[in-house]
Protein backbone atom coordinates (compact mmCIF):
# COMPACT_ATOMS: atom_id res chain seq x y z
CA UNK A 1 0.00 0.00 0.00
CA UNK A 2 1.43 3.34 -1.46
CA UNK A 3 1.23 6.86 -0.01
CA UNK A 4 -0.85 7.23 -3.37
CA UNK A 5 -3.46 4.74 -3.17
CA UNK A 6 -4.29 6.43 -0.01
CA UNK A 7 -3.97 10.16 -1.57
CA UNK A 8 -6.27 8.74 -4.17
CA UNK A 9 -9.03 7.73 -2.40
CA UNK A 10 -8.72 10.75 -0.34
CA UNK A 11 -9.55 12.80 -3.37
CA UNK A 12 -12.11 10.68 -4.97
CA UNK A 13 -13.82 11.25 -1.19
CA UNK A 14 -13.22 14.80 -1.07
CA UNK A 15 -14.97 15.03 -4.48
CA UNK A 16 -18.10 13.94 -2.84
CA UNK A 17 -20.16 16.77 -1.53
CA UNK A 18 -21.51 15.73 1.07
CA UNK A 19 -23.00 18.56 2.91
CA UNK A 20 -25.29 17.95 5.09
CA UNK A 21 -26.82 20.63 5.47
CA UNK A 22 -27.86 21.21 2.05
CA UNK A 23 -30.54 19.17 0.87
CA UNK A 24 -30.17 19.98 -2.82
CA UNK A 25 -26.96 17.91 -2.25
CA UNK A 26 -28.42 14.56 -1.20
CA UNK A 27 -27.63 12.73 -3.66
CA UNK A 28 -24.11 13.46 -2.88
CA UNK A 29 -24.73 11.99 0.55
CA UNK A 30 -25.84 8.93 -0.91
CA UNK A 31 -22.62 8.76 -3.21
CA UNK A 32 -20.59 8.95 -0.18
CA UNK A 33 -22.34 6.28 1.78
CA UNK A 34 -21.89 4.07 -1.64
CA UNK A 35 -18.18 4.77 -1.93
CA UNK A 36 -17.36 4.01 2.00
CA UNK A 37 -19.52 0.79 1.64
CA UNK A 38 -17.75 -0.08 -1.64
CA UNK A 39 -14.41 0.34 0.09
CA UNK A 40 -15.43 -1.92 3.40
CA UNK A 41 -16.80 -4.68 1.60
CA UNK A 42 -13.33 -5.16 -0.33
CA UNK A 43 -11.69 -5.14 3.39
CA UNK A 44 -14.16 -8.15 4.00
CA UNK A 45 -16.40 -6.00 6.12
CA UNK A 46 -20.08 -7.24 6.51
CA UNK A 47 -21.59 -3.75 5.81
CA UNK A 48 -25.26 -2.58 7.22
CA UNK A 49 -26.94 0.80 5.79
CA UNK A 50 -29.29 2.02 8.25
CA UNK A 51 -31.33 4.51 6.24
CA UNK A 52 -34.25 7.06 7.59
CA UNK A 53 -36.61 9.43 5.46
CA UNK A 54 -34.90 12.10 4.35
CA UNK A 55 -31.95 11.88 6.74
CA UNK A 56 -28.62 10.48 5.98
CA UNK A 57 -28.11 7.25 6.32
CA UNK A 58 -25.38 5.79 9.12
CA UNK A 59 -23.04 3.04 8.31
CA UNK A 60 -22.16 0.67 10.52
CA UNK A 61 -19.28 -1.96 9.51
CA UNK A 62 -17.99 -5.23 11.16
CA UNK A 63 -15.28 -7.07 10.82
CA UNK A 64 -15.13 -10.29 13.28
CA UNK A 65 -11.52 -10.83 13.39
CA UNK A 66 -12.06 -13.31 16.57
CA UNK A 67 -14.89 -13.93 18.72
CA UNK A 68 -13.27 -13.96 21.95
CA UNK A 69 -11.03 -10.93 20.97
CA UNK A 70 -11.98 -7.59 22.36
CA UNK A 71 -14.43 -5.31 19.74
CA UNK A 72 -13.29 -1.17 18.72
CA UNK A 73 -15.83 0.82 17.75
CA UNK A 74 -14.64 3.73 15.50
CA UNK A 75 -16.86 6.76 14.58
CA UNK A 76 -16.63 9.35 12.19
CA UNK A 77 -18.94 11.60 9.90
CA UNK A 78 -18.52 11.61 6.17
CA UNK A 79 -20.51 14.86 5.99
CA UNK A 80 -19.01 18.18 5.71
CA UNK A 81 -19.98 21.10 6.44
CA UNK A 82 -21.10 24.15 3.60
CA UNK A 83 -17.99 25.44 1.72
CA UNK A 84 -18.99 28.93 1.22
CA UNK A 85 -17.78 31.94 1.36
CA UNK A 86 -15.90 30.30 -2.10
CA UNK A 87 -14.02 33.15 -2.79
CA UNK A 88 -11.68 32.92 0.11
CA UNK A 89 -10.65 29.82 -1.06
CA UNK A 90 -7.22 29.18 -2.71
CA UNK A 91 -7.84 26.10 -4.35
CA UNK A 92 -11.46 24.92 -5.00
CA UNK A 93 -13.07 23.27 -2.09
CA UNK A 94 -13.75 19.59 -3.46
CA UNK A 95 -10.27 19.32 -5.06
CA UNK A 96 -8.27 17.69 -3.03
CA UNK A 97 -4.90 19.59 -3.23
CA UNK A 98 -1.51 18.96 -1.62
CA UNK A 99 0.24 22.52 -1.30
CA UNK A 100 3.08 23.71 1.52
CA UNK A 101 3.16 20.75 3.13
CA UNK A 102 -0.92 20.14 3.24
CA UNK A 103 -3.28 18.56 2.40
CA UNK A 104 -6.48 21.28 1.05
CA UNK A 105 -10.13 20.84 0.45
CA UNK A 106 -13.44 20.46 2.44
CA UNK A 107 -13.49 17.92 4.82
CA UNK A 108 -10.00 16.78 4.43
CA UNK A 109 -9.70 17.67 8.69
CA UNK A 110 -13.36 17.34 9.92
CA UNK A 111 -14.12 14.70 9.50
CA UNK A 112 -12.87 13.16 5.95
CA UNK A 113 -9.26 12.80 6.55
CA UNK A 114 -9.92 10.81 9.97
CA UNK A 115 -11.86 7.86 7.95
CA UNK A 116 -9.68 7.93 5.73
CA UNK A 117 -6.71 7.54 8.29
CA UNK A 118 -8.74 4.55 10.08
CA UNK A 119 -9.93 2.62 6.93
CA UNK A 120 -6.12 2.25 5.73
CA UNK A 121 -4.73 2.05 8.99
CA UNK A 122 -7.10 -1.09 9.62
CA UNK A 123 -6.39 -1.81 5.77
CA UNK A 124 -2.71 -2.67 6.56
CA UNK A 125 -3.28 -4.14 9.62
CA UNK A 126 -5.55 -6.92 7.45
CA UNK A 127 -3.04 -7.04 5.01
CA UNK A 128 -0.27 -7.84 6.97
CA UNK A 129 -2.63 -10.25 9.14
CA UNK A 130 -1.51 -7.55 12.30
CA UNK A 131 -5.26 -7.45 13.76
CA UNK A 132 -6.00 -8.06 17.38
CA UNK A 133 -9.24 -6.76 17.60
CA UNK A 134 -12.70 -7.00 15.96
CA UNK A 135 -13.66 -3.67 14.45
CA UNK A 136 -16.91 -1.99 14.13
CA UNK A 137 -17.10 0.95 11.90
CA UNK A 138 -19.30 3.83 12.86
CA UNK A 139 -19.93 6.64 9.56
CA UNK A 140 -22.72 8.97 10.68
CA UNK A 141 -23.68 11.70 8.01
CA UNK A 142 -25.47 14.21 9.90
CA UNK A 143 -22.79 15.38 12.75
CA UNK A 144 -22.80 19.00 11.21
CA UNK A 145 -26.41 19.08 11.52
CA UNK A 146 -26.78 18.42 14.86
CA UNK A 147 -27.07 14.38 14.72
CA UNK A 148 -30.89 14.66 15.12
CA UNK A 149 -31.31 10.80 14.03
CA UNK A 150 -28.02 9.57 15.30
CA UNK A 151 -29.42 8.01 18.87
CA UNK A 152 -32.36 6.39 17.25
CA UNK A 153 -30.11 4.66 14.78
CA UNK A 154 -27.71 3.18 17.20
CA UNK A 155 -30.45 2.30 19.26
CA UNK A 156 -31.36 0.15 16.93
CA UNK A 157 -28.04 -0.90 15.89
CA UNK A 158 -27.94 -2.66 19.66
CA UNK A 159 -27.51 -5.88 18.29
CA UNK A 160 -23.81 -4.76 17.32
CA UNK A 161 -22.81 -1.75 19.48
CA UNK A 162 -23.38 -3.52 22.73
CA UNK A 163 -20.64 -5.26 21.81
CA UNK A 164 -17.94 -3.18 21.22
CA UNK A 165 -15.27 -2.69 24.53
CA UNK A 166 -14.19 0.78 23.68
CA UNK A 167 -15.24 3.59 20.63
CA UNK A 168 -12.64 5.63 18.77
CA UNK A 169 -13.70 9.47 17.87
CA UNK A 170 -11.03 10.84 15.64
CA UNK A 171 -12.81 14.27 14.87
CA UNK A 172 -10.49 16.60 16.82
CA UNK A 173 -6.60 17.47 16.14
CA UNK A 174 -4.10 17.93 18.14
CA UNK A 175 -2.47 21.03 20.88
CA UNK A 176 0.59 21.60 18.33
CA UNK A 177 2.52 20.00 15.60
CA UNK A 178 3.54 16.52 16.91
CA UNK A 179 1.18 17.11 20.61
CA UNK A 180 -1.36 14.39 20.60
CA UNK A 181 -4.16 15.40 22.97
CA UNK A 182 -6.95 13.02 24.60
CA UNK A 183 -10.12 15.24 24.65
CA UNK A 184 -12.38 13.92 28.03
CA UNK A 185 -15.06 16.81 27.51
CA UNK A 186 -16.91 18.68 24.58
CA UNK A 187 -19.62 20.84 24.78
CA UNK A 188 -22.81 20.55 24.07
CA UNK A 189 -25.02 22.73 21.84
CA UNK A 190 -28.47 23.83 21.16
CA UNK A 191 -28.85 26.05 17.42
CA UNK A 192 -32.24 28.00 17.01
CA UNK A 193 -33.22 30.46 14.19
CA UNK A 194 -35.57 33.08 15.20
CA UNK A 195 -37.99 34.95 12.70
CA UNK A 196 -39.87 38.21 13.44
CA UNK A 197 -42.19 39.65 11.09
CA UNK A 198 -44.00 43.00 11.23
CA UNK A 199 -46.42 43.11 8.21
CA UNK A 200 -46.98 41.83 4.75
CA UNK A 201 -44.49 43.71 3.11
CA UNK A 202 -41.48 45.80 2.95
CA UNK A 203 -41.73 49.94 3.46
CA UNK A 204 -40.46 53.15 2.77
CA UNK A 205 -37.77 53.94 5.81
CA UNK A 206 -38.43 57.64 5.62
CA UNK A 207 -42.42 57.14 5.26
CA UNK A 208 -42.61 54.60 7.77
CA UNK A 209 -39.27 55.20 10.20
CA UNK A 210 -40.36 55.66 13.81
CA UNK A 211 -44.44 54.16 12.69
CA UNK A 212 -43.47 50.76 12.56
CA UNK A 213 -40.80 48.25 14.36
CA UNK A 214 -38.04 47.79 12.27
CA UNK A 215 -37.23 43.93 12.49
CA UNK A 216 -33.48 44.16 11.97
CA UNK A 217 -33.50 46.40 15.18
CA UNK A 218 -35.55 44.24 17.02
CA UNK A 219 -33.62 41.23 16.34
CA UNK A 220 -30.41 43.51 16.66
CA UNK A 221 -31.99 44.18 20.50
CA UNK A 222 -32.49 41.28 20.93
CA UNK A 223 -29.27 39.53 20.59
CA UNK A 224 -27.79 42.67 22.68
CA UNK A 225 -29.95 41.66 25.70
CA UNK A 226 -29.01 37.56 25.21
CA UNK A 227 -25.39 38.12 26.18
CA UNK A 228 -23.11 40.92 27.19
CA UNK A 229 -20.26 41.06 24.69
CA UNK A 230 -18.08 43.17 27.36
CA UNK A 231 -18.26 40.58 30.22
CA UNK A 232 -18.68 37.42 27.70
CA UNK A 233 -21.96 36.46 30.32
CA UNK A 234 -24.84 35.29 29.29
CA UNK A 235 -28.01 37.12 30.69
CA UNK A 236 -30.76 35.00 30.52
CA UNK A 237 -32.23 34.10 34.04
CA UNK A 238 -30.99 30.32 35.59
CA UNK A 239 -28.80 29.82 32.46
CA UNK A 240 -25.77 28.73 34.39
CA UNK A 241 -27.68 27.48 37.42
CA UNK A 242 -26.93 23.96 36.31
CA UNK A 243 -22.86 24.20 34.94
CA UNK A 244 -20.64 22.14 36.98
CA UNK A 245 -17.93 24.15 39.07
CA UNK A 246 -14.88 22.98 38.06
CA UNK A 247 -12.25 21.60 40.30
CA UNK A 248 -9.37 22.52 41.20
CA UNK A 249 -6.83 19.88 40.16
CA UNK A 250 -9.25 19.99 37.01
CA UNK A 251 -8.33 24.19 36.84
CA UNK A 252 -4.63 23.34 37.31
CA UNK A 253 -4.28 20.22 35.16
CA UNK A 254 -6.32 22.69 32.28
CA UNK A 255 -3.68 25.16 33.33
CA UNK A 256 -1.45 22.91 30.99
CA UNK A 257 -2.85 23.62 27.91
CA UNK A 258 -3.23 27.22 28.17
CA UNK A 259 -2.21 29.27 24.88
CA UNK A 260 -0.66 32.81 25.36
CA UNK A 261 -3.01 35.36 23.41
CA UNK A 262 0.15 36.09 20.76
CA UNK A 263 -0.53 32.45 19.75
CA UNK A 264 -4.00 32.44 19.54
CA UNK A 265 -4.47 35.61 17.84
CA UNK A 266 -2.02 34.43 15.19
CA UNK A 267 -4.13 30.63 15.34
CA UNK A 268 -6.94 32.05 14.38
CA UNK A 269 -5.85 35.38 12.54
CA UNK A 270 -7.51 37.98 14.27
CA UNK A 271 -6.74 40.96 15.90
CA UNK A 272 -7.69 40.90 19.18
CA UNK A 273 -9.38 38.34 21.98
CA UNK A 274 -12.12 38.18 24.46
CA UNK A 275 -11.96 36.32 27.73
CA UNK A 276 -14.32 35.62 30.61
CA UNK A 277 -13.07 36.14 34.66
CA UNK A 278 -9.42 36.41 33.32
CA UNK A 279 -9.62 32.45 32.25
CA UNK A 280 -7.89 33.14 28.85
CA UNK A 281 -7.80 30.99 26.68
CA UNK A 282 -10.21 28.05 29.12
CA UNK A 283 -12.81 30.51 28.15
CA UNK A 284 -14.04 28.61 25.12
CA UNK A 285 -13.88 25.35 26.76
CA UNK A 286 -14.70 25.92 30.09
CA UNK A 287 -17.70 28.36 29.91
CA UNK A 288 -21.15 27.94 28.07
CA UNK A 289 -21.07 30.61 24.89
CA UNK A 290 -23.83 32.74 22.70
CA UNK A 291 -22.85 33.17 19.08
CA UNK A 292 -25.09 34.36 16.25
CA UNK A 293 -24.31 32.66 13.14
CA UNK A 294 -26.02 34.45 10.16
CA UNK A 295 -28.87 37.40 9.59
CA UNK A 296 -30.90 37.39 6.76
CA UNK A 297 -33.45 40.30 6.08
CA UNK A 298 -33.07 43.59 4.14
CA UNK A 299 -30.56 44.75 1.22
CA UNK A 300 -27.58 43.29 1.49
CA UNK A 301 -26.42 44.73 -2.36
CA UNK A 302 -23.80 47.70 -2.72
CA UNK A 303 -25.38 51.11 -2.04
CA UNK A 304 -28.41 52.24 -0.78
CA UNK A 305 -31.67 51.58 -0.13
CA UNK A 306 -33.69 52.96 1.99
CA UNK A 307 -36.17 50.09 3.02
CA UNK A 308 -37.77 48.64 6.11
CA UNK A 309 -38.19 45.16 5.84
CA UNK A 310 -40.74 43.35 6.54
CA UNK A 311 -39.35 40.63 8.70
CA UNK A 312 -35.64 39.33 9.86
CA UNK A 313 -34.22 36.18 10.74
CA UNK A 314 -30.93 34.79 12.61
CA UNK A 315 -29.74 32.11 13.29
CA UNK A 316 -27.60 31.34 16.71
CA UNK A 317 -26.52 28.91 19.11
CA UNK A 318 -25.46 28.11 22.77
CA UNK A 319 -22.64 25.58 23.36
CA UNK A 320 -23.30 24.03 26.76
CA UNK A 321 -21.16 23.03 29.78
CA UNK A 322 -21.74 20.08 31.96
CA UNK A 323 -24.69 19.63 33.50
CA UNK A 324 -26.59 21.89 31.52
CA UNK A 325 -29.60 20.32 30.27
CA UNK A 326 -30.39 20.84 26.45
CA UNK A 327 -34.78 20.65 27.14
CA UNK A 328 -34.24 22.92 29.99
CA UNK A 329 -32.08 25.84 28.19
CA UNK A 330 -34.66 25.35 25.26
CA UNK A 331 -37.23 26.55 27.77
CA UNK A 332 -35.13 29.61 28.92
CA UNK A 333 -34.23 30.81 25.78
CA UNK A 334 -38.09 30.40 24.40
CA UNK A 335 -39.39 32.22 27.50
CA UNK A 336 -36.51 34.65 27.36
CA UNK A 337 -37.47 35.72 23.79
CA UNK A 338 -41.00 35.58 24.11
CA UNK A 339 -40.83 37.86 27.19
CA UNK A 340 -38.18 40.81 25.38
CA UNK A 341 -39.58 40.95 22.16
CA UNK A 342 -42.48 43.39 21.43
CA UNK A 343 -45.67 42.11 21.64
CA UNK A 344 -47.12 43.58 18.42
CA UNK A 345 -44.37 41.68 16.14
CA UNK A 346 -45.02 37.93 14.68
CA UNK A 347 -42.47 35.43 15.43
CA UNK A 348 -41.41 32.15 15.38
CA UNK A 349 -38.54 30.26 17.57
CA UNK A 350 -37.59 26.99 16.15
CA UNK A 351 -35.09 24.91 17.40
CA UNK A 352 -32.74 22.81 15.42
CA UNK A 353 -30.91 21.06 16.90
CA UNK A 354 -29.77 20.66 20.18
CA UNK A 355 -26.95 17.82 22.23
CA UNK A 356 -25.81 17.62 25.57
CA UNK A 357 -22.45 18.15 26.83
CA UNK A 358 -19.91 15.53 26.89
CA UNK A 359 -17.37 14.85 30.05
CA UNK A 360 -15.51 11.50 30.71
CA UNK A 361 -13.36 9.42 32.99
CA UNK A 362 -9.80 9.04 31.14
CA UNK A 363 -8.68 6.78 34.02
CA UNK A 364 -9.13 3.30 32.27
CA UNK A 365 -6.66 1.11 30.62
CA UNK A 366 -7.80 2.21 26.75
CA UNK A 367 -6.76 5.75 27.32
CA UNK A 368 -3.10 4.79 29.15
CA UNK A 369 -2.66 2.22 26.16
CA UNK A 370 -3.60 4.81 23.46
CA UNK A 371 -1.85 7.85 25.29
CA UNK A 372 1.54 5.80 25.56
CA UNK A 373 1.79 4.31 21.69
CA UNK A 374 0.30 8.62 21.05
CA UNK A 375 3.93 9.36 22.82
CA UNK A 376 5.73 6.83 21.05
CA UNK A 377 4.85 8.04 17.26
CA UNK A 378 4.94 12.02 18.13
CA UNK A 379 7.33 11.83 20.93
CA UNK A 380 5.96 14.06 23.23
CA UNK A 381 3.22 13.29 26.15
CA UNK A 382 -0.35 13.11 25.43
CA UNK A 383 -2.19 16.65 26.68
CA UNK A 384 -5.29 16.14 28.50
CA UNK A 385 -7.68 19.02 27.19
CA UNK A 386 -11.35 19.73 26.75
CA UNK A 387 -12.76 20.91 23.65
CA UNK A 388 -15.35 24.01 23.03
CA UNK A 389 -16.78 22.14 19.95
CA UNK A 390 -19.49 19.49 19.64
CA UNK A 391 -19.62 15.86 18.32
CA UNK A 392 -23.29 14.60 19.74
CA UNK A 393 -22.10 11.28 19.22
CA UNK A 394 -19.34 11.29 22.25
CA UNK A 395 -22.64 11.77 25.00
CA UNK A 396 -24.58 9.35 23.24
CA UNK A 397 -22.67 6.43 22.67
CA UNK A 398 -21.01 6.97 26.26
CA UNK A 399 -25.20 7.21 27.54
CA UNK A 400 -26.23 4.22 25.80
CA UNK A 401 -23.45 1.95 25.78
CA UNK A 402 -21.73 2.91 29.35
CA UNK A 403 -18.19 1.78 27.30
CA UNK A 404 -14.48 4.22 27.52
CA UNK A 405 -15.16 6.70 24.58
CA UNK A 406 -11.37 7.44 23.03
CA UNK A 407 -11.36 11.42 21.55
CA UNK A 408 -8.64 12.28 19.51
CA UNK A 409 -7.30 13.86 16.09
CA UNK A 410 -4.34 15.02 13.96
CA UNK A 411 -5.15 17.86 12.84
CA UNK A 412 -3.93 21.37 13.88
CA UNK A 413 -4.60 24.37 15.28
CA UNK A 414 -4.94 26.22 11.81
CA UNK A 415 -6.47 23.25 10.22
CA UNK A 416 -9.61 26.18 9.09
CA UNK A 417 -12.49 23.73 10.20
CA UNK A 418 -16.13 25.50 8.69
CA UNK A 419 -13.99 27.85 7.24
CA UNK A 420 -12.45 28.45 3.64
CA UNK A 421 -8.68 26.69 2.88
CA UNK A 422 -9.57 23.48 5.46
CA UNK A 423 -6.67 21.86 5.86
CA UNK A 424 -4.48 18.91 7.44
CA UNK A 425 -0.92 18.70 7.48
CA UNK A 426 0.69 15.82 5.55
CA UNK A 427 3.05 14.81 7.93
CA UNK A 428 0.48 14.43 11.06
CA UNK A 429 -1.73 13.26 8.96
CA UNK A 430 0.94 9.79 7.61
CA UNK A 431 1.74 9.88 11.16
CA UNK A 432 -1.52 9.59 12.11
CA UNK A 433 -1.99 6.38 10.15
CA UNK A 434 0.78 4.90 11.84
CA UNK A 435 -0.60 5.61 15.16
CA UNK A 436 -4.23 4.48 14.53
CA UNK A 437 -2.42 1.20 13.48
CA UNK A 438 -0.35 0.77 16.18
CA UNK A 439 -3.76 1.62 18.96
CA UNK A 440 -5.39 -0.93 16.76
CA UNK A 441 -3.16 -4.02 16.91
CA UNK A 442 -2.68 -3.64 20.70
CA UNK A 443 -3.89 -7.22 22.41
CA UNK A 444 -6.36 -5.49 24.64
N1 LIG B 1 -14.99 18.00 14.64
C1 LIG B 1 -15.94 18.96 15.08
C2 LIG B 1 -15.93 19.18 16.57
C3 LIG B 1 -14.65 19.74 17.11
C4 LIG B 1 -14.17 20.93 16.64
C5 LIG B 1 -13.97 19.08 18.08
C6 LIG B 1 -12.97 21.44 17.12
C7 LIG B 1 -12.79 19.56 18.56
C8 LIG B 1 -12.28 20.74 18.08
C9 LIG B 1 -17.33 18.54 14.67
O1 LIG B 1 -17.38 18.01 13.37
C10 LIG B 1 -18.21 19.76 14.63
O2 LIG B 1 -17.84 20.71 14.04
N2 LIG B 1 -19.36 19.67 15.25
C11 LIG B 1 -20.34 20.70 15.18
C12 LIG B 1 -21.61 20.14 15.73
C13 LIG B 1 -22.84 20.97 15.53
C14 LIG B 1 -23.07 21.36 14.11
C15 LIG B 1 -24.02 20.26 16.07
C16 LIG B 1 -19.90 21.91 15.97
O3 LIG B 1 -19.21 21.77 17.00
O4 LIG B 1 -20.20 23.02 15.55
MN1 LIG C 1 -17.32 19.96 12.05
Amino acid sequence: MTKTQIINFFSDFVKIQSVSTDKKRFLEIKKAVSFLKDFLLKLGFLVKVLEKEKAPPLILATLVFDKKAKTIGIYGHYDVQPEDPVSEWQTPPFLLTQKDGKFYGRGVADNKGHIVQNLFAIKKLIEEKKLKNNIVFILEGEEETGSIHFEDYVKEAKDILSKVDVFYLTDTGMHQKNAPQIFYGLRGIIYFELTVKIGERDLHSGVYGNRVYNPINVLADMIGKIKDIKTGKIQIPQFYEKVRKISKDELLLLKKTLKSDEEEKKEAAVFSLTEIDGFGSLSSKIFPSFDCHGIISGFTQEGQKTVIPKEAKVKFSFRLIEHQNPNEIEKLVFDFVKKNLPKEVKWELRCLSKSAPFYTDVNNLWVKKTASVLKDIFGNEVVFNRSGGSIPAAEILQRLYKKPIILTGFTLPDDNIHAPNENFDEEMFFKGVEALEKIYSVNF
